[in-house]
């Protein structure tokens, strides 16, 4: 359908130092096309973050989406965290509730949602390598899923600080602390991402691996990781980050526009970013 613009027009922006390369553009617009919605997701690019924030409400601007490096910094500037971005201590959706602005985070349903297709968490043993900001994320979600959670950090002692926020008898350890039991193992942190040293590379040996295993890794830039790569060749299932940046966007759309969010077309836009 050919764009058309009003003076009803919903803006739904991105703020993000991705914003000039970031893929989700053709996902949001794609399902606001498909609803027929009067909105327009477009890019940001955020010189002054509390400035920038402060043009939400003065602009009107319907809603935004936060990625790197502003999902922390922005919480400064909200009005209200709901639960799951104040426990978490990240915001990647800002709503503009009549002026008032709400921060809310998806990374942790999205990975939940994510390993799902593949695997059900609770009452299993679930290794988690990363303590960053995503790790905090599915950390909190795992745990409230039932699952038994060890977390591995290069910096062990944010590890444990994780650990012992989520609570729930959470163990914490090294990256290479990888215990006995372990029956999903999830990649939070970016060893492996496209554009480092560490590209092609994976945290994980391969003997740690076993066909019961499920591996997910939330990188998504390269699609395949070596830890995926590594896994898939030993038979486990494989939990792709690209499913994760599909179901955080999901959930970020519902909250972006208050409609249920059309998915089957969103898959297809994000397929088609390949
Ligand atoms: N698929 C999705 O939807 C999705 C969503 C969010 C994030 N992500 C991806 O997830 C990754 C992490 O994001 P984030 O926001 O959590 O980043 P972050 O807060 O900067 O955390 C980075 C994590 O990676 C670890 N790390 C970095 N380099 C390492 C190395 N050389 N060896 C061992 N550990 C290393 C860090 O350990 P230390 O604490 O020791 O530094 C930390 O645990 C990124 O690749 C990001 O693109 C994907």
């Amino acid at each position: 359908m050919p764009l058309s613009i009003n003076g009803q027009t919903r803006l739904i922006g991105f703020f993000g130092t991705t914003y000039k390369t970031s893929k989700m553009y053709a996902m949001y617009n794609a399902a606001i096309d498909a609803l027929g919605l009067n909105c327009i997701y477009v890019p940001f690019a955020v010189d002054d973050l509390q400035k920038a924030t402060d043009g939400i409400r003065h602009l009107g601007v319907a809603a935004i989406g936060i990625t790197i490096p502003y999902k922390t910094d922005i919480m400064l500037f909200l009005d209200e965290l709901d639960g799951d971005a104040a426990r978490i201590g990240a915001v990647n959706v800002v709503v503009n509730k009549d002026g008032r602005l709400i921060g809310s985070n998806t990374d942790g349903i999205g990975a939940l949602r994510a390993l799902r297709e593949q695997a059900e968490p609770k009452g299993r043993e679930v290794v988690l390598l990363g303590a960053g900001g995503a790790a905090r994320a599915i950390a909190f979600a795992l745990a409230d899923a039932g699952a038994s959670l060890t977390i591995l950090n290069r910096t062990v002692a944010k590890a444990q600080e994780l650990a012992e926020a989520v609570g729930n008898g959470t163990r914490y350890g090294g990256v290479d602390a990888l215990p006995q039991s372990c029956e999903i193992l999830i990649n939070t942190t970016s060893y492996g991402m496209a554009n480092t040293p560490e590209v092609g590379q994976s945290l994980v040996p391969p003997s740690f691996l076993h066909p019961d295993m499920t591996v997910m890794d939330i990188v998504s830039n390269p699609r395949e990781t070596r830890l995926l790569q590594d896994a898939a060749a030993i038979g486990c299932k494989v939990v792709y980050g690209y499913r994760m940046l599909l179901w955080q966007g999901v959930y970020k759309f519902e909250l972006f526009t208050g409609v249920e969010p059309p998915i089957a077309i969103m898959e297809q836009a994000m397929e088609s970013m390949r």
